[in-house]
């Protein structure tokens, strides 16, 4: 967790590069063919920052991730990234702008081994990989003692830690995680949660949907509460969680 406490101010509206959001969505649309999920959308993530989209299922979460990264392109308002509008460009070429999307499911190749997943996440560097990789191997040992093995053979936390290391082969600056402690049991998905803040802390700010709202707020600086596609509440993690009607309505009382 960053020590900027810092929460309400839109640095944006200043529009001093050296206060600019990493990332902001401005009343966003979007959806899939003709079915609008998100409305009017907005928020932001500032670097350094983890912050974590809560919700009931089909809420829109991971269709914010998915409109970030162009897989999906805003019917109206803004995505910008360092202030620049990346609404509509390709997913290849947003992972080279310097963020990172770890989905929800099917994010590592099982039938290749860590290795081979980690190379596979680097394919659009220029230069730098093998420095890259090396270094990835020093902060996951545990990706580095099964180097070989097949990524089907990790358990379901190994296999979410690998996700992550692949996405950061390309050293993004964003990180977009979907619900990384899905089906784990709940050891497992503290250690999972330990992971992102360890990515965090290299210089990484996160996006994070997570189903398990009070793990996730509880490691993140703040939150964003989507319901039908729309932010129905937001503020500083400590605070969505003192907050009754946050509580009642999304965090199971
Ligand atoms: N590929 C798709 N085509 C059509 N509709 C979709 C598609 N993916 C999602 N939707 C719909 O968009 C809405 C939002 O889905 P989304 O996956 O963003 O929700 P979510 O908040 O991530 O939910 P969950 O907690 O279950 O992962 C849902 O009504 C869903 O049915
Ligand atoms: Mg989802």
């Amino acid at each position: 967790m960053s020590t900027n406490e810092s929460t309400t101010d839109d640095a944006t509206t200043t529009g001093d590069p050296a206060t600019e959001h990493v990332l902001e969505l401005d009343s966003v649309d979007s959806g899939y063919g003709d079915v609008q999920v998100l409305d009017d959308c907005s928020m932001y993530l500032d670097p350094g920052e983890i912050v974590c989209l809560i919700g009931p299922n089909g809420a829109g979460k991971s269709t914010v991730l998915k409109t970030v990264f162009g897989m999906l392109d805003p019917w109206e308002g803004t995505v910008t990234y360092h202030g620049d509008n990346i609404g509509g460009m390709a997913p290849e070429d947003i992972v080279r702008e310097g963020i990172g999307y770890v989905p929800q499911t099917d994010n590592v190749f099982g039938s290749l081994s860590i290795d081979e997943n980690l190379r596979m996440g680097g394919v659009a560097r220029r230069s730098g990989l093998e420095d890259v990789i090396n270094d990835l191997y020093e902060r996951f040992p545990l990706l580095d003692e099964k180097r070989t093995a097949k990524a089907r053979t990790l358990s379901g936390g190994q296999r979410q830690v690998l996700a992550f290391a692949r996405a950061l082969v390309m050293e993004p600056d964003v990180l977009l995680i979907d619900e990384p402690s899905a089906g784990l049991a709940p050891n497992t998905a503290q250690e999972v949660f330990e992971h992102v803040e360890a990515v965090n802390e290299m210089d990484t700010a996160i996006l994070m949907v997570e189903q398990n709202a009070k793990q996730g707020l509880g490691i993140s600086d703040r939150g964003y509460v989507l319901d039908q596609g729309t932010v129905r509440f937001d503020g500083d993690a400590d605070s969505l969680l003192d907050n009754d009607e946050v509580s009642q309505l999304y965090l199971g009382g």
